[in-house]
């Protein structure tokens, strides 16, 4: 690899800088991500793997940032397995066919493989195209975090039909939650197979449940998960919004990297893992869209504070969201890439 700076930095090694690389980086903020978009709905952008590649490659050229990650979604999964998955342009990703019931659980597939070869064949493609230049993190949505996109049918505010679910039949969760942990150690394994360099576990919302029902109804999957990977020297990055309350637990299921939201104070987490996890974030998404002296002025005091730091990555505490000025995002990058430890 040319740029090791993330790999090195997933393993706990001393870095001249932190690596940067952000999640959502390739979307809605960029012209480029447009043009593409215009042509094809985002569904097909992550089927085609010469489309996904296009993508994928926009913020490796036009950012320069140091990691590039797999153009596709965390709910690719739940499509496999037979959610009747579409995206809306300002309403989202939808399952037209919920699932609710122990009949809708059981006429879940989880051999679904065949399913998502689209998927490695995107990563052969990108792996060409990166050449060498910098590493791909392949990705998948965490079990709990996908299962409320099938039990509510989309996107929720309050998770109030999973959390129904979950206390009144925990039984027919931890069936769900199951079928999705086998189908994801599956496809993560394909990924490994396909020549990702990395892998990141996305929990978005684990932050929805308490302490007890994260560890019974996400946690415990996530543990299963890294541990059903066949690793070799692939770093796995454990992401969840919440993460500055449930590190601690995160750390139990042993990922190499642990991405922090931007609630917490970084090196604070830090300190409290145990040696060897590095920390990966945690930029306030939103001050990306404030001035440049104060991207550039909250960037440093971040950098400031983890100096000195093995195993630290610089991220948002969140995705880009898609009216971020491209400027803006191209700008902390420089910022980044000029610091010196
Ligand atoms: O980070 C990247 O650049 C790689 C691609 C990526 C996408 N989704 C592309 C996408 C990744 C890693 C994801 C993960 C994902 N998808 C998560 C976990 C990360 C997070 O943000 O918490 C979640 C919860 C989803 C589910 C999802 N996909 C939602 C809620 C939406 C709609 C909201 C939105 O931002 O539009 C999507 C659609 C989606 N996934 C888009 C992109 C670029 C927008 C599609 C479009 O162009 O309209």
């Amino acid at each position: 690899m040319e740029n090791n700076l993330f790999l090195d930095a997933a393993f706990s090694k001393a870095t001249e800088r932190p690596p940067v690389w952000m999640m959502r980086q390739a979307g809605r903020f960029m012209p480029e991500y447009w043009e593409i978009k215009n042509k094809y709905s985002f569904l097909e952008m992550c089927k085609i793997p010469e489309v996904a590649a296009d993508v994928t490659m926009l913020p490796v050229d036009l950012l320069g940032i140091d990691a590039a990650i797999l153009f596709s979604d965390i709910l690719v999964t739940g499509e496999a397995m037979g959610g009747d998955l579409s995206f809306t342009q300002g309403v989202g990703p939808k399952f037209a066919n919920p699932v609710r019931t122990q009949k809708d659980i059981d006429a879940l597939a989880t051999d679904v493989l065949d399913k998502l070869q689209y998927v490695a064949d995107a990563i052969k493609v990108i792996q060409q195209r990166l050449n060498g230049r910098i590493p791909l993190i392949g990705f998948a949505g965490a079990p709990f975090t996908v299962m409320s996109y099938l039990v509510e049918g989309g996107s929720s505010k309050d998770f109030k039909l999973t959390k129904l679910l979950i206390h009144n039949h925990p039984e027919l969760a931890h069936q769900l939650l199951s079928k999705i942990a086998k189908v994801t150690v599956d496809y993560l394994n394909m990924q490994i197979d396909a020549g990702v360099n990395a892998l990141q576990l996305f929990d978005s919302w684990a932050l929805a449940l308490s302490w007890n029902d994260y560890q019974e109804f996400s946690h415990q999957y996530n543990a299963q998960i890294i541990a059903g990977l066949n690793r070799k020297n692939i770093p796995v990055i454990s992401f969840c919004k919440g993460s500055s309350v449930f590190a601690p637990i995160m750390a139990q299921a042993k990922p190499d990297v642990i991405s922090v939201d931007w609630n917490a104070d970084l090196l604070n987490i830090k300190k409290a893992l145990p040696e060897g996890i590095a920390v990966q974030g945690n930029l306030d998404p939103h001050i990306l869209y404030a001035d440049k002296p104060v991207i550039k002025a909250q960037i440093h005091k971040l950098f400031e504070r983890m100096r000195g730091e093995k195993g630290f990555i610089f991220n948002l505490g969140h995705g880009i969201m898609p009216d971020i000025p491209f400027d803006h995002v191209k700008y902390a990058v420089d910022v980044i890439k000029e610091f010196k430890y």
